[in-house]
């Protein structure tokens, strides 16, 4: 078990600590008394668009213990808020700088970034959010939630580490010891640049961010200055798990989103998750109602290969209501934030099933559902409100692992659609 981060996480090292009780007015969750932390990935990125101030505000008010987010450079040195390296995906960038490809981030200035809505890409109602300075985001989040910083890409941003370090300096309210109720944690998959943030900042924890668990003896010497391991749940086997645990180390796997994965995650003895939906986690954490089937309709599959009867790639939908529902613009989304809308006019009967084509039935790159590593979806009605959330994950070989969404199969008849 690790100890609160406060405690300057980054010195210690050997053998797990004991638990050290938080402050703060949130109650420990149901195991034992631990406490297990959120982390909103991306802010709220299940229900705002990711890295933006709808989304982190959103955190903040869903009871987040930190928001993760990443950090890169403008053309211009300023540090700015924003996951991809390139604007296409989540800006307007091919509109508003038509012959600028490839929209790479560091190839645009301040200002220029700042002409860009970085909302309406996720939903209309979100068209007016901009691409936000880390003085921004800090002026932002106040002490009112931990912030977890990637540092992303420091090959393609080169100074990324310098330059936090030099602004954080300026920032003293945010990395002096004890001075916030929850720290900032610098990370990153960039060991190099976590190293040049310690040595210039060691009062600040980082967490190196991978896919797999380091190999032991590496992990051994991470222990001596890594504040937490920050592993893809979908890879994340449980002799791994404990070995982080066992070298001191918090356990913070990403991205995990759904109850099933949350509880698997629990049973390995995380000490918090990031996930795009931090207010569904933490009503799980607290013993709240789950979000599942909070609307009569849950997710009982997801397709995410060619099934062999032609239907190509879908997700099913069941009534587990009494009632009929009508899923008219509801939607869903998977973990990239792409979204599927149901059209107009299904209405699912009690205990019906309805079959929502998703992709073109191939595992190619237009498909919708990831069938390499696995994916996570959320349901979401036509006013936004999550209903259901559904991940699966795919190992090694391509078998679907199934004990991490204990759900019964459901007979492909009657399907609505
Ligand atoms: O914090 C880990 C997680 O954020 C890494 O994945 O690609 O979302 O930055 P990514
Ligand atoms: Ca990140």
């Amino acid at each position: 078990m690790h100890t609160s981060p406060s405690s300057r996480p980054g010195l210690r090292a050997g053998p797990a600590a004991a638990p050290v009780p938080r402050g703060g007015s949130t109650p420990p969750d149901s195991r034992g008394g631990r406490r297990v932390e959120t982390y909103a990935h991306r802010g709220s990125s299940g229900m705002a668009p990711e890295n933006t101030a709808a989304a982190f505000a959103r955190a903040i008010a869903e009871g987040a213990d930190y928001v993760e987010t990443d950090v890169q450079l403008s053309a211009d040195g300023e540090l700015v808020i924003i996951h991809d390296v390139t604007l296409a995906r989540t800006t307007d960038a091919r509109r508003v700088f038509a012959d600028r490809p490839p929209w790479n981030v560091h190839d645009f200035t301040l200002a220029e970034l700042k002409k860009l809505d970085a909302g309406g890409w996720y939903a209309a109602e979100f068209s007016g959010q901009h691409i936000l300075t880390l003085d921004e985001l800090l002026d932002l989040l106040g002490d009112r939630v931990g912030l977890n910083l990637e540092l992303k890409s420091p090959a393609v941003n080169p100074g990324l580490a310098q330059a936090v370090v030099a602004r954080l300096r300026r920032r003293r309210d945010w990395i002096a010891p004890g001075a916030r109720p929850r720290p900032l944690i610098v990370g990153s998959f960039d060991e190099q640049a976590l190293r040049e943030v310690h040595t210039r900042l060691p009062d600040v924890p980082v967490s190196l961010i991978s896919y797999d668990v380091p190999a032991s003896g590496r992990l051994a010497d991470l222990a001596g200055w890594i504040f937490s391991v920050n592993p893809d749940i979908r890879r994340l086997r449980p002799e791994d798990a404990a070995r982080v645990t066992e070298a001191g180390m918090a356990l913070v796997p990403w991205t995990v989103d759904s109850p099933e994965l949350w509880r698997w995650a629990l049973d390995l003895g995380v000490d918090g998750m990031i996930t795009n939906y931090p207010s569904a986690l933490t009503d799980l954490l607290h013993g709240r109602a789950p979000v599942r089937g909070a609307a009569g309709v849950v997710i009982e599959d997801i397709r995410h290969r060619s099934p062999g009867d032609g239907a190509g790639e879908h997700a099913v939908l069941r009534n587990v209501s009494d009632q009929p529902v009508d899923v008219g613009s509801w939607y869903l989304r998977n973990q990239a934030s792409d979204r599927i809308v149901v059209g107009d006019g299904h209405v699912i009967p009690p205990g019906g099933l309805l079959r929502v084509h998703t992709g073109p039935g191939t595992d190619g790159a237009t498909a919708f559902w990831n069938s390499t590593h696995g994916d996570s979806a959320g349901l979401h009605r036509a006013d936004g409100a999550i209903v259901d959330l559904y991940a699966y994950v795919i190992r090694a070989g391509g078998d679907t692992e199934k004990g991490r969404r204990p759900r019964r199969r459901p007979p492909l008849d009657p399907l609505v659609s």
